[in-house]
């Protein structure tokens, strides 16, 4: 049996003490060099943006009060993210559950930042003829108290919530958000405004929340058999919709299973387009469509996930483009698309921030007028199908898409399931 001796004892007691306290003394230091490196930051833009009134050490103060409320803030929008994300709460079960049929459509709505455009489009979608069987999952890259106000308003759908978790909002100076560095292969890092993060997010939030809409979200990763539609702020649905998006699913299952995607959305207003017997056609999806409208079904993202790579890596911003060079890559050559040329989905312009006199009421307004116009085209009885024979879709990549910090977060979205 081990004897106790006391001075041994007492060695290591102050062993570990000194350890513990070192320990300490380390991490107080890196709090200060921290403080004392934002100070020097805020030092450093004091000759920028500093006011006549204000003395040095006022305007300090000032900028350190300042960046403690950003993070103040920025914690607080984490917290309630996890929460949300974690609790997948269904609202508006009282419409009944989500069934597995053609009647039943997921429409997914990637949310952005504009209240407003944002608000238009859940006007038009209260008065699309069965949303009350449909299933909406609002995926938002921006937590804004107005916007969730909207939605929590709604009486028209289930729906639920999700917030994508590496946005620009969370992460204002480090990657993703601006960080003003480029990274390349091998974490070669150097400053550079070669990367726009907007762009960016752009097709790290479409990917994320797929992934998680088809693999990971309680409500709908069991569901065999469903079809997806996305569509963006700035989008404005017609009445006939969902009657449509049922048809198109329809005449897919029946003849052209070949098709991947389902399209609703096309660039041009032709206001011949919609007729009691419409046209439908089988195309190769160029890129001359509108990308939101798109849908496809579960096949679909099964291989599309299963090229991950090529959607991750290709260089271009866009995730539409992504998806179609992964059908050039891998697939039959093309993306095929069963279509209609009279779109469902019209996309307001969006005001520029030079274009003087623009207003975003006479838009809407204009997108209202037309679809009144076509009112007698719509709710087709039948079609007659066609093919349209185009060219192959442009392979050009748009770029914005070569830090390799990007394409791995991208395939980390794949592999993970992540809410926070
Ligand atoms: C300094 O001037 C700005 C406007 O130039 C004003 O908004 C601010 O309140 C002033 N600050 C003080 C401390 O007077
Ligand atoms: C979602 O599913 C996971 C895994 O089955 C489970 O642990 C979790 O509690 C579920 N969450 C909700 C909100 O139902």
């Amino acid at each position: 049996m081990p004897i106790f001796r006391p001075q041994r004892f007492v060695r290591v007691c102050i062993v570990f003490f000194v350890i513990f306290m070192s320990t300490i003394c380390f991490k107080v230091y890196l709090k200060v060099s921290l403080i004392k490196k934002q100070t020097r930051d805020i030092i450093y833009n004091y000759q920028d943006d500093v006011s006549d009134n204000s003395t040095y050490t006022d305007y300090v103060a000032a900028r350190i009060k300042d960046k403690m409320q950003t993070m103040r803030q920025i914690l607080n929008i984490k917290s309630q993210i996890k929460n949300i994300n974690l609790a997948q709460t269904v609202h508006n079960t009282r419409l009944g559950h989500f069934k597995s049929n053609l009647d039943s459509h997921v429409i997914v709505v990637l949310v952005h930042s504009d209240t407003y455009y944002f608000s238009q489009l859940l006007l038009s979608l209260k008065t699309a003829i069965g949303i009350k069987d449909a299933f909406i999952i609002f995926s938002h890259d921006y937590f804004s108290e107005s916007i969730n106000a909207l939605i929590r308003n709604i009486k028209f759908a289930k729906y639920i919530q999700i917030f994508f978790p590496y946005s620009i909002q969370l992460h204002p100076n480090v990657f993703p958000g601006t960080d003003g560095q480029h990274c390349s292969e091998g974490y070669v890092c150097k400053k550079s405004k070669a990367r726009d993060p907007e762009a960016a997010q752009s097709k790290q939030h479409w990917w994320w929340t797929v992934n998680q809409v088809f693999d990971n979200l309680n409500v709908t990763r069991s569901i065999k058999q469903f079809t997806v539609l996305f569509l963006e702020d700035g989008d404005f649905v017609t009445p006939d919709i969902l009657y449509v998006f049922k048809l198109l699913k329809k005449v897919r299952l029946s003849h052209f299973t070949f098709c991947e995607v389902i399209n609703l959305g096309a660039y041009d207003l032709d206001l011949s387009s919609y007729t009691k017997k419409t046209l439908v056609s089988v195309e190769i999806w160029t890129g001359r469509s509108y990308r939101s409208g798109i849908a496809f079904d579960r096949q679909t993202w099964n291989s599309l996930k299963s090229n991950s790579e090529e959607f991750c890596n290709h260089n271009d911003y866009n995730w539409d483009s992504s998806l179609r060079h992964v059908g050039f890559k891998k697939w039959d050559g093309n993306v095929y698309m069963i279509a209609i040329p009279g779109t469902r989905v019209i996309h307001i312009d969006k005001c520029g921030r030079t274009d003087d006199g623009c207003q975003e009421e006479l838009k809407v307004k204009e997108v209202k007028k037309f679809i009144r116009s076509v009112r007698k085209g719509m709710f087709p009885r039948s079609y007659v199908m066609a093919a349209n024979k185009v060219e192959d879709f442009d392979r050009t990549a748009a770029g914005f898409w070569e830090d390799v910090r990007d394409k791995e977060l991208c395939m980390y979205f794949t592999t993970h399931s992540v809410w926070y």
